[in-house]
């Protein structure tokens, strides 16, 4: 790891409407290092998706600076240096596995070597499927074209909003181990967000801890398990204690307010029923 991946300094953002200002982030600062894989953990509406969204330049910010690798995020995005998964997969229901793995190529016009999109289809185990259209898939098989569309054109940040957060528990770990094997595979500096103790825990090499309204960093600890991270893992008493200090920390940080119900004594957040974004 060296250089800067990204850097979020003294970063504000307020949703402004005609009958209220919602402040949705408040003077967040934060560096990563170029290639490491960050995850943002907090509970629903502490800004975690704001963050994601301005890194991908979907979204402006109010106060503060934001770089990439040096650049601006609107130069990223422009340069095609950046890939994108979000919670809904969104592939297009017309094109095959195959063909909707191939657009970022064809976005940037170049063309994607038809090995590689073919050893992506693999690793993502998705033999057999290349001809398919997303209405044949499952849920965790959509996911899976989602994550390889967004490393296809070997991106330098990968930003993923909850990728899998409509999957069931065995899916999703199993998605979390092949997502730590594809990223490994690239330089990519990696930033997750996750309501998930565990999936943060098992992924990241920092996680970074939020409380909602306003939108603030609580919490920031560096994991040191080494990799590649199995599923044995997640049975340790390393494991557990770190998922306990991050459970900790995210109760520290909502303490106080009415978000308290949100956390679960297990120490998994619940995800907000009355979501508001
Ligand atoms: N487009 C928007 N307009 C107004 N408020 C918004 C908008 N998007 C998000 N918010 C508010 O900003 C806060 C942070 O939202 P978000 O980043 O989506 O949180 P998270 O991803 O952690 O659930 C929430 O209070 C949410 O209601
Ligand atoms: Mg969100």
């Amino acid at each position: 790891m060296n250089g800067s991946g990204f850097t979020l300094t003294n970063l504000t953002k307020v949703y402004s409407s005609k009958k209220s200002d919602v402040l949705a982030l408040d003077d967040i600062s934060l560096a990563v290092p170029e290639g490491s894989f960050t995850a943002l953990l907090g509970p629903s509406g502490c800004g975690k998706s704001t963050i994601l969204r301005i890194l991908a330049d979907l979204e402006s910010y109010s106060a503060g600076d934001v770089t990439i690798h040096g650049d601006s995020p609107a130069a990223i995005r422009k340069a095609h240096r950046l890939g994108l998964a979000l919670q809904d997969p969104s592939l297009l229901p017309w094109r095959s596995v195959r063909d909707n793995i191939r657009l970022p190529g064809q976005v940037m016009r170049t063309s994607i070597p038809k090995k590689r999109i073919d050893d992506l289809i693999t690793m993502v185990g998705l033999d057999g499927f290349a001809d398919a259209r997303p209405a044949q898939l499952s849920g965790g098989m959509r996911q899976r074209v989602a994550i390889a569309r967004a490393i296809v054109a070997e991106p330098e940040i990968l930003l993923l909003d909850e990728p899998f957060g409509a999957l069931d528990e065995i899916t999703r770990q199993r998605m979390n181990e092949e997502l730590q094997k594809l990223w490994s595979a690239t330089c990519a500096t990696a930033l997750l967000v996750t309501h998930s103790i565990s999936e943060a825990a098992f992924l990241a090499d920092r996680v970074i801890v939020m409380s909602p309204r306003p939108g603030r960093i609580v919490g920031d600890l560096t994991l040191d398990f080494p990799r590649p991270r199995r599923r044995d893992l997640l049975s340790t008493p390393e494991f557990h204690a770190i998922c306990d200090q991050l459970s900790a920390m995210l109760h520290a940080g909502t303490d106080g307010s009415d978000d308290d119900d949100d956390l679960q004594s297990d120490g998994e957040l619940a995800s907000v029923a009355t979501q508001e974004a």
